[in-house]
C-alpha cells in the first residue's frame, strides 16, 4: 500500500529560473536547472498531495500527477502563484531574477557603433515575501536559500526578513548548481536540522516527510 501522508493536501511549488527580457532575443536569468523543485513536486505527488508546480524555463519532464504551469518571468510566476491559492503548503524553490529590464523594446537592440546601450533595471516582486503577507497565506510557507558561507546564520536572517516558516538552506560553495547532490539545513524558529549531501530526490522525500509530520501535528 502506498504511503500517502499528504493525501488531500494542496502543495504549491515554484521551480527553475525566470527569464527577464532585455529585447526579443536577450534576457537576464539566474542559474537554476529546476531539478530540486521538480523533485519536491514529484515527492509531494507520490505522497498523495494535489500539487501545482509553477515552473520557469527548464528542460525537465513533468512529474506524474503534477499540475504544471509554465512561466517565463517573475511577474508571470507571481500571478500564477496567486492564482494557485489557497494552498496548505507552499515551497518556493525558484531562483527568481531580482530585477527586470525597465524597458523592453519590440525590436532587437542593434550594435550600431554608437556605444554600449544602457540597461536600466526595475525590482521584481519577492514572491515568497508577498505570500507571507497574503490574505490566503499558506499554513506552511517554505523558502530556499543558496548560501556560500555562514549558512545557518544567513538562513535565520532570511526567515525573519521573508516572514516564512522554514528556510531550506543549501551550501552552494561546491558544485551544486545543475548537479545531482545538495547538502541541506532546515532552519525554523525552533532550530536547525542538518542533512548530509544526498541526491536531490532523496532530499525532496525527506523534506516532504517533514512537511507531512508538521501538518499532522497541526
Ligand atoms: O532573497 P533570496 O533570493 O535569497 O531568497 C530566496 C528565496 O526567496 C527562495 O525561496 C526564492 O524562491 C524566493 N524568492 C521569491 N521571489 C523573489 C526572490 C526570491 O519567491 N523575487
Amino acid at each position: 500500500i502506498a504511503h500517502r501522508p499528504l493525501f488531500g493536501k494542496r502543495v504549491l511549488v515554484t521551480a527553475g529560473p525566470t527569464h527577464e527580457a532585455i529585447d526579443p532575443v536577450r534576457y537576464i536569468a539566474n542559474r537554476s536547472s529546476g531539478r530540486q523543485g521538480f523533485a519536491i513536486a514529484a515527492a509531494a505527488a507520490e505522497m498523495g498531495a494535489e500539487v501545482t508546480l509553477v515552473a520557469g524555463p527548464v528542460h525537465l519532464v513533468t512529474p506524474p500527477g503534477v499540475i504544471r504551469i509554465d512561466v517565463e518571468t517573475a511577474l508571470e510566476m507571481h500571478a500564477e502563484v496567486e492564482k494557485a491559492l489557497p494552498s496548505d503548503v507552499a515551497i518556493m524553490v525558484a531562483a527568481v531574477a531580482d530585477w527586470r529590464a525597465s524597458d523592453t523594446p519590440d525590436q532587437k537592440i542593434k550594435k550600431d557603433g554608437k556605444g554600449i546601450p544602457p540597461l536600466t533595471l526595475t525590482e521584481n516582486p519577492d514572491i515568497l515575501a508577498s505570500l507571507a503577507k497574503h490574505k490566503n497565506r499558506p499554513g506552511l510557507l517554505i523558502g530556499f536559500a543558496a548560501e556560500t558561507e555562514k549558512i545557518v546564520e544567513h538562513a535565520q536572517a532570511k526567515l525573519a526578513k521573508k516572514g516564512c516558516d522554514w528556510i531550506v538552506a543549501n551550501d552552494v560553495s561546491g558544485d551544486v548548481m545543475g548537479g545531482a547532490n545538495n547538502a541541506f539545513h532546515i532552519v525554523t524558529k525552533e532550530g536547525v536540522e542538518s542533512w548530509p549531501d544526498s541526491p536531490k530526490d532523496v532530499i525532496a522525500r525527506k523534506l516532504m516527510e517533514r512537511v507531512a509530520d508538521a501538518l499532522a501535528q497541526g
